[in-house]
């Protein structure tokens, strides 16, 4: 039937288009709305894990002085509990999940700990 050897030829198109859309989301980064808060919490908290993970793995530029910085901007230093809240949905998007921008440089810091960190954010960085 001529029907049948034309639809399925109409719809690649679509098909085409679906897969692009995917692709592009891939790219996307995954952000904190994108990640909740697993139904039983988190057992991770600011003096368990966070202020560690801050200060090994960001503070060395993000609360250094000066040149030391290496350009991190100075609205982003993450030494307290409330400035790591504060600014928990950029964190996120830079560092936690499988978001690796940050730290920049060789010294990444291993997956477990970035889904730690992803957790910790979406729980509201208790
Ligand atoms: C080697 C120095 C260095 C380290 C370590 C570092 N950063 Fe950065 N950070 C930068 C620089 C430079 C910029 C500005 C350029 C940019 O945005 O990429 C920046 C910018 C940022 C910003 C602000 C821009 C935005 O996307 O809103 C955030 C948030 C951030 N970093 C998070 C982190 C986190 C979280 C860590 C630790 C996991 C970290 N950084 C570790 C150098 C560093």
């Amino acid at each position: 039937m001529h029907y049948t050897l034309t639809r399925p030829a109409a719809r690649r198109p679509l098909a085409a288009l679906a897969l692009l859309g995917a692709l592009a989301a891939g790219c996307a980064p995954e952000t904190i709305d994108d990640h909740p808060c697993p139904p039983g919490g988190t057992s991770l908290t600011y003096e368990s894990f966070g202020q560690e993970f801050l200060q090994t793995r960001c503070q060395t530029c993000h609360g250094a002085g000066g040149s030391e910085r290496q350009g991190a901007p100075s609205s982003f230093d993450f030494g307290s509990r409330e400035s790591a809240r504060r600014t928990r949905a950029r964190i996120f998007v830079r560092a936690a999940a499988g978001n690796t921008t940050m730290p920049p440089g060789p010294d990444d810091p291993p997956e477990a700990e970035r889904a730690k960190l992803a957790d910790w954010l979406a729980c509201g960085a208790p």
